[in-house]
């Protein structure tokens, strides 16, 4: 103990410039706190072994009636007591494992681990120096490590309007997943607000420009908990929340928000997805509701508020228009009437001019402009887009800005006049927002963030348009590449975070394997084909089809010598491969899977491979002459280049109690060896220790996705991390951080008497829990020092 409260004092290197008699001051005071820890830390270990005592007792009763040693009925103990000091909000987690074997796993001599996954077991012999020493009982650490999200890739264009702000720090706010993003392009820093729970749809900003209102759809947390939807207001400075609203009143998704203008923007009006359309309107600050009411049984795609009238809201969608008055505490409905102008199909965006004449765009390509709810004849342009007009933006200086499915973006004078015309942008126009002095945002229904003047345009942000599951790293650089349903092959630099080249395939692409030289890349895709590009020239290197199903992984041997390409219809085909990755000659293909294989992993000395499949197998073979090895006395000691099976002795820890085995889609270990992340179908990104082979092993959890993650990789040196999101096409990049003052205190307990205390700490996040308390509200601090039981089995 001693040891460990002399290393808790790391900011003393921070008062290096504080005067002596400061110092002792200080360090004096210090001291103090730590007695009064120690004190502390002493009643809760004689609580706790008064309370082993107990169940010491108890358990020995138990096993005197109980069945006894050989079948897998006898459960054990698993009791925790959480300790929280909040002065210093240390927190020590006090944990005492007596006996335990976990309700699935069965530990039987032979050196095997046995767990049951829907019922189906699976057995994981151990490496043969650990049969001696392994030990179930004993309780896996945390990582001593944790991730920091460090960068977003991507913006949510695709099905989501009006998204994207330039705030005054210069940076510009959008969201994809369930993560806003708040990006400065001149820095080329990113910051993230979290604190949603699933899919973010709609954004605005207050007229403060610092106040930010954000609404999520419905989702379901891991632990099967039903989230609501609701709009979370949130400062963009700090970061902190400052009001959740709607849980509970909206249904299925929030698709429209607004703040009010012209009374200090003290309103918000929210438009939810239910089959009514709910329009209500929110004093946010005091979180109550002043109006609800029906908006429309069709899609709504804009609401928002009169510039100079807070009783006024706009709302247009699929054939509608209307203009809503608030009039004591009801909205009521007036209808835009199209008089002689053919009535659209689609009102798609609606903004405002100065004077406060409600401007509207259409799928007839049409923009009309509306005096007090009717068109003012005149003023209409007709036909302003070969297409659908998707986006409009009001500059402060007049000047009209409007984009469309026609991919054009187009700027009108105050007598609704063309200025000039932006053509071919990098997809339909989505949204379009004032950027910094004379530039202009632009979001496309491609996931491009796009940044430029009237009169040119410059390169941003991309993502992917469509379900997303390839994802490899760069063997030697600070590289990695993704590729997705929408085709897109995506080379990405992972330090300025901008594409390196992107490219596009004739077919769906499923997963990707670097060759170990950097040189190839090769990319798998739903249709049995597969091809290898050049890392440089990103040109075509060759192309080969085998079978015709998803090709779920792609995997060159570390001596770069082979290729293992594991298929949907239960083979692995295998290649030999020469002159760096550049010419490829089939050896056979390796059948014995009964379903479709999943993962693979290489030995280190290429000798040897390893498969998981669908029905939960795991298999051993020798790729040169596609053989299966059934001898576990081979197989088990056989060294592995990576870890990204999601079934085997190293890794089984992972596996949360209950799981049906489909709950994880990829696993991933360090390339030292250190470290095992996971990606799963809860949005979760998991770091757990390495190895991993303790039942319920405790990780680490991170959001940010909002849809299953499909794939995790560590770069090359370990720097970073890299996930991908299935449904949300995000790709999201978590640095790694040394852990250093959350105090956790493991205590092992054995029946042979003897006691192990593990003890970490983690500085860092102690220091981030102080400053949140201090300037969170949402956030409580319990004054007292609060003893718990959690849990006993
Ligand atoms: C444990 O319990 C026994 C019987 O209740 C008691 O005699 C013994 O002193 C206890 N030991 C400790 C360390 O409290
Ligand atoms: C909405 O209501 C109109 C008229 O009441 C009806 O014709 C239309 O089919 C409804 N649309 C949907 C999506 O329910
Ligand atoms: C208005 O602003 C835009 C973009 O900032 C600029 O391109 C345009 O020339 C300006 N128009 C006038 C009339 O100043």
């Amino acid at each position: 103990l001693e040891g460990f409260l002399c290393v808790i004092d790391d900011s003393a290197s921070a008062a290096s410039s504080m005067e002596v008699t400061d110092r002792i001051a200080s360090l004096e005071q210090r001291v103090q706190m730590q007695e009064d820890e120690i004190q502390l830390l002493k009643s809760a270990l004689a609580d706790v072994v008064r309370r082993l005592n107990i169940s010491e007792e108890q358990q020995a009763m138990l096993s005197r009636k109980g069945p006894t040693k050989g079948t897998t009925q006898t459960l054990g103990h698993l009791i925790c007591w959480k300790v929280l000091v909040s002065r210093s909000r240390y927190l020590f987690q006090l944990c005492i494992l007596s006996q335990l074997q976990h309700s699935v796993l069965l530990f039987l001599d032979e050196g095997y681990v046995k767990m049951y996954l829907k019922g189906r077991p699976i057995t994981m012999y151990m490496p043969r120096d650990l049969v001696d020493t392994y030990c179930l009982e004993a309780k896996a650490d945390l990582p001593p490590k944790k991730l920091k999200l460090d960068w977003v890739y991507g913006y949510r264009g695709r099905d989501c309007r009006s998204n994207l702000y330039l705030l005054p720090t210069g940076e510009t706010v959008y969201f994809i997943a369930s993560a806003v993003v708040l990006y400065n392009v001149d820095e080329q820093l990113q910051r993230h607000y979290t604190g949603h729970t699933d899919d973010i749809k709609c954004l605005t900003v207050h007229p403060d420009k610092i106040t930010i209102a954000t609404g999520q759809v419905a989702g379901t947390s891991s632990d099967g908990k039903q989230l609501a939807p609701h709009v979370r207001v949130w400062d963009s400075v700090s970061l902190n929340t400052l009001h959740i609203l709607g849980t509970g009143f909206f249904d299925r998704a929030l698709v429209c928000l607004s703040f009010s203008k012209s009374n200090g923007g003290s309103w918000l009006c929210v438009v939810d997805d239910s089959n009514d359309h709910i329009l209500s309107v929110w004093d946010w600050q005091r979180e109550e509701r002043l109006a609800e009411v029906k908006c429309s049984n069709e899609s709504v795609f804009a609401a928002d508020f009169h510039p100079t009238d807070a009783n006024i809201i706009v709302t247009c969608g699929k054939s509608h228009l209307y203009f809503w008055s608030l009039e004591k505490g009801s909205l009521v409905k007036k209808q835009g009437l199209f008089e002689k102008q053919e009535k659209p199909k689609f009102v798609l965006c609606v903004t405002f001019s100065e004077n406060g004449d409600a401007i509207t765009g259409d799928s007839s390509g049409n923009i009309l402009v509306w005096g007090k709810g009717k068109i003012i004849k005149g003023l209409a342009i007709q036909g302003a887009h070969e297409a659908s007009v998707f986006a409009l933006c009001m500059l402060r200086n007049g000047t009209l800005v409007s984009g469309g499915k026609d991919r054009k973006l187009i700027s009108w004078d105050e007598n609704y006049q063309k200025i000039q015309t932006v053509p071919e942008l990098y997809g339909p126009i989505r949204t379009v927002a004032e950027g910094r002095g004379e530039t202009v945002l632009i979001g496309t229904t491609k996931n491009y963030v796009l940044q430029g003047s009237l009169d040119g345009d410059l390169f941003d942000c991309q993502g992917h348009t469509d379900e997303l599951w390839g994802l490899t790293v760069h063997p030697l650089k600070h590289q990695f590449l993704t590729c997705g349903h929408d085709k897109h092959v995506c080379l990405w630099d992972s330090a300025s975070h901008q594409p390196i080249w992107t490219k596009t395939l004739e077919d769906a692409a499923q997963s990707a394997g670097f060759h170990p030289s950097g040189a190839t890349v090769a990319i798998g895709t739903q249709m049995g084909r597969w091809l290898v590009l050049d890392t440089e020239s990103k040109d075509l290197v060759t192309v080969h089809t085998d079978g015709n199903e998803q090709l779920s992984v792609m995997r060159f041997s570390p001596d770069g010598n082979f290729l293992a390409i594991g298929s949907h219809d239960n083979y692995i085909y295998i290649y030999a491969v020469a002159e760096n990755g550049k010419k490829y000659s089939r050896v056979g293909k390796c059948s014995g899977h009964s379903s479709f294989i999943t993962h693979l992993d290489w030995s280190v000395d290429s000798q040897y491979l390893v498969s998981n499949s669908g029905d939960y197998e795991i298999l051993y073979w020798i790729p040169s002459v596609c053989k299966q090895v059934v001898s576990v006395e081979t197989t088990r000691d056989i060294e592995w280049a990576t870890f990204t099976c999601i079934l085997g002795f190293h890794v089984f820890g992972l596996w949360p109690d209950g799981s049906d085995g489909t709950d994880i889609n990829a696993v991933c270990s360090s390339n030292a060896k250190k470290l095992l992340v996971t990606g799963d179908d809860f949005g979760k990104v998991h770091l757990f220790s390495f190895p991993c082979s303790q039942s319920r092993a405790p990780s680490h959890i991170y959001g940010g996705h909002s849809s299953y993650v499909t794939n995790v990789n560590f770069l090359n040196d370990d720097s970073q991390l890299i996930s991908t999101g299935g449904k949300d096409m995000s790709v999201i990049c978590f640095t790694l951080n040394k852990l250093s003052a959350d105090i956790f205190i493991n205590i092992v307990y054995h029946q042979t008497n003897c006691l192990c205390l593990f003890i970490q700490q983690d500085q860092m996040s102690m220091n981030n829990r102080k400053r949140r308390n201090n300037s969170n509200p949402m956030r409580q601090d319990s004054e007292e020092v609060a003893m718990r039981h959690i849990g006993h089995q």
